[in-house]
């Protein structure tokens, strides 16, 4: 039994494989057509998201920085340029989604400041209070349990650090919540099928997004998993929220 809802959706529904098994499989599958897909499905706001979290991580100014499910390494490149702090570590489950980020990292000379490895925020190799903050951008909502997730995240980060999270929402809004349900039923699968991308990926999104547990259920748990205060803004008619806890 699974304490969120969101734990429950999984990619393929048929599979006998694990939640976190079966996301790696879909993002090892869409990793090539993943930052084009993000840019389309995001209206190109995902990079104005990931600069809002940068410009308040950045008043912090952490020194090393843990970036979980880092993906394609956007979040990590864009905040090695805003903030220039010692050292970025990137985890990701999915190898071909950690392929594609590190030829990102090659290509901006970024690669003495930024490592990107395998690693599962269920269990992640390093030891307590070893980075001034941690980072997940549009990650939580695959993560097995999110809990344990976010346990361990809040484990590796040092007492008064921080965490920043980036996750999409389901707008509270009446009439905003009406275009993100016509944009979610009509526009994403047209740009899934032109992009002749994996469909199932694309209909695991909305649905994951329905179930994760939003606001001040998500502000309720990362302090219960050991933060100290947690903020709460929403961006884009609300269909981006943005947490960034105090440990
Ligand atoms: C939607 S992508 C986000 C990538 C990147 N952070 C960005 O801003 O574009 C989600 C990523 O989370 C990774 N992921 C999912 N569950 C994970 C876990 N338990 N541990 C580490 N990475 C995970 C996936 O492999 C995928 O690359």
């Amino acid at each position: 039994m699974s304490d969120f809802k969101c734990e429950e959706v999984m990619p393929f529904e048929s599979s006998a494989s694990g939640k976190t098994q079966q996301i790696e499989q879909m993002f090892d599958d869409i990793a090539p057509h993943y930052d084009i897909m993000n840019r389309l499905m995001s209206l190109g706001q995902d990079k104005s998201w990931r600069q809002k979290a940068i410009k308040r991580l950045k008043q912090t100014n952490p020194n090393t920085i843990l970036d979980v499910a880092t993906g394609t390494a956007d979040f990590a490149l864009s905040a090695y340029d805003a903030i220039q702090p010692a050292r970025i570590v990137g985890v990701d489950i999915s190898e071909e989604m950690i392929r594609v980020g590190e030829k990102k990292v090659k290509a901006a000379k970024k690669s003495d400041f930024i490592d990107l490895m395998r690693a599962d925020s269920m269990d992640l190799p390093f030891d307590s209070q070893s980075f001034d903050a941690a980072t997940v951008a549009f990650g939580v909502r695959n993560f097995e349990s999110l809990e344990k997730g976010l346990t361990e995240i809040c484990r590796v980060v040092r007492d008064g650090g921080s965490l920043a999270i980036l996750e999409l929402s389901v707008p509270t809004n009446p009439f905003y919540r009406f275009g993100y349900r016509i944009f979610t039923k009509i526009f994403i699968p047209i740009m899934a099928k032109i992009l002749k991308t994996n469909s199932t990926a694309y209909s695991y999104l909305p649905e994951s997004i329905d179930a994760f547990p939003q606001g001040e259920v998500m502000k309720e748990l990362l302090l219960k998993v050991g933060f100290k205060s947690v903020e709460i803004r929403k961006y884009t008619m609300q269909t981006c929220t943005f947490y960034f806890a105090t440990k």
